[in-house]
């Protein structure tokens, strides 16, 4: 294995602009003419994207702080905190057949589910998978709806085998839909708007619930929305199935989200909110925070030709639909003045989101002395032509991305933990704690996600980080979503 290849050591310091890591030092002696032009690009972005303890204590504190002021008042901050009428969790009693639907980014699923109770748990699940078209993902309303309520209508025919739904009971489902909604009861919601490049002209504004009511209606499907939730909700809920510390759940995916357990107590926002259980869940929507972020020109220029500028900054940073993209910018400016890949600049190179996170994650994965798929990933998906000098310049930049991405959203994590401490004084870290992972960033990317788990257990300290598991919880946001629907079931069960 390449030395380039190895994490590097974890930065405790703020670095100064000109000194270099160990692993570039070495790069330097190595490096062709080409790839010497572009070091200094390297050395500036490594040091635009460290992310120090200090900085990295900064961001939970800024996070635990913008909790807070959204709690307060509406608009508060840049942290929407949703109220998500979940007040009951699963607790493993539920019965019956309960669908779901998941639409929150490039795929649909739609999935059923048959819960036998306490001791039969789920008798059985079946889901399927459809991508949804690119022209959907910008078309109307009605377009995607009816898109949705078809490919659902489709699947409840097939419905059979083990599989019963009680005589004279209508289908219910739990609908997770993965954008910022202004819930207004545990089965409405109004879409905020459109994050991860979706913008479906005539949905913000609407209730998304009535949205697919009316387009189940036009396929003539009899079914029952009982439970409208974000895609953390619905991984929360899932997993609080299985254990019950599980207290947040967050998304890194190709967008990214946390939600958590609060009491009703501490939502000033909200007085008069009755829960049985005097607690809910609130949805943060941390995707908008951007409150001491280590940006970079790339981020500054991805941002501005964005779909949303100014917006999602969070999510811009440490998620799977922009990691690729910024690594690609980053790519393009060497190229342009370091000519790293030699004087030709291939146009896919040039073209945005031609290289994608999995790419990166990919090509982190190299091993090989010549890091041969490197320089394959880089030919297919950029066109452009590599010396091995080259590919680890690229593989050091891929490990910047992914290692500021990882870092913060670990930074995050911490925020979220150190808020609920302080509100329960000694309670959260007291004990077990379980923070419930999803999403295919943190499942595919083992960099990422060791520079996650690395930062959270700087930031806690051995002590208190023995007590936080964070774990995956996969798929957990389909099934979540059904024994919502159970758990809010106009039937008794
Ligand atoms: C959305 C969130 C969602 C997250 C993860 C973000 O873009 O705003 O609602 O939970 O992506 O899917």
């Amino acid at each position: 294995m390449s030395t380039v290849l190895n994490p590097p050591p974890t930065v405790r310091s703020f670095r100064s602009p000109t000194s270099r890591s160990p692993r570039v030092s070495m790069l330097l002696r190595s490096t062709t003419l080409s790839t010497a032009a572009a070091l200094p690009i390297l050395t500036k972005l490594q040091h635009d994207c460290a992310t120090p303890l200090p900085l990295l204590r900064n961001i939970a504190d800024n996070m635990a702080a913008d909790m807070r002021a959204g709690l307060a008042v509406d608009g508060g901050s840049d942290l929407k905190m949703i109220l998500s009428y979940v007040d009951c969790l699963p607790t493993g009693h539920e019965r019956g057949l309960f669908y779901a639907l998941d639409l929150g980014g490039t795929n649909f699923r739609v999935l059923r589910t048959q819960l036998g109770g306490r001791d039969e748990r789920v008798i059985d699940t079946e889901f399927e998978q459809v991508s949804i078209p690119q022209d959907l993902m910008s078309g109307t309303s009605d377009e995607l709806f009816d898109f949705i309520a078809s490919a659902l209508a489709k699947f409840v025919k097939k419905e059979g085998g083990k599989f019963v739904l009680p005589n004279g009971r209508s289908r219910e489902t739990g609908f997770t839909f993965s954008f910022p909604v202004k819930q207004t009861s545990i089965d409405s919601g109004i879409l905020i708007k459109w994050t991860k490049g979706f913008s479906v002209s005539g949905t913000p504004g609407k209730d998304i619930v009535a949205c697919l009511n009316e387009a189940m209606g036009r396929q003539g499907l009899d079914m029952r929305v009982s439970a409208l939730v974000n895609d953390t909700v619905a991984t929360l809920a899932g997993a609080r199935y299985w254990d019950d510390d599980v207290m947040v759940a967050v998304i890194l995916g190709t967008g990214t989200n946390a939600c958590y357990v609060e009491s009703v107590e501490a939502i000033p926002k909200l007085p008069g909110h009755k829960s049985n259980s005097g607690k809910t869940i609130i949805n943060t929507e941390w995707g908008a925070f951007s409150n001491g972020l280590p940006l970079t020109e790339y981020d500054r220029a991805m941002d501005a030709e964005s779909i949303n500028p100014g917006e999602q900054l969070y999510e811009k940073t440490i998620s799977g639909m922009y990691l690729g993209e910024i690594v690609r910018r980053v790519l393009v400016r060497m190229a342009e003045t370091g000519s790293l890949f030699g004087k030709h600049i291939p146009e896919k190179l040039q073209t945005p989101f031609a290289l994608g996170t999995p790419n990166i994650s990919s090509m982190q994965q190299d091993t090989s002395e010549d890091l041969e798929a490197v320089g394959s990933i880089l030919y297919e998906a950029t066109g452009v032509d590599s010396n091995l000098d080259a590919r680890k310049m690229v593989v050091e930049v891929c490990d910047t991305i992914a290692k500021r991405g990882g870092r913060l959203a670990g930074a995050g994590i911490v925020g979220i933990l150190q808020k609920m401490e302080e509100d329960s004084k000694g309670v959260v870290f007291g004990k077990r704690m379980v923070v419930a992972m999803d999403g295919g960033l943190y499942e595919h990317y083992p960099q990422y996600k060791r520079y996650l788990k690395n930062a959270v257990a700087e930031l806690l300290g051995p002590e208190l980080s023995s007590h936080v598991v964070i774990e995956h919880s996969k798929d957990g946001s389909g099934i979540g979503a059904a024994l919502l629907a159970a758990t809010n079931s106009i039937y008794e069960h």
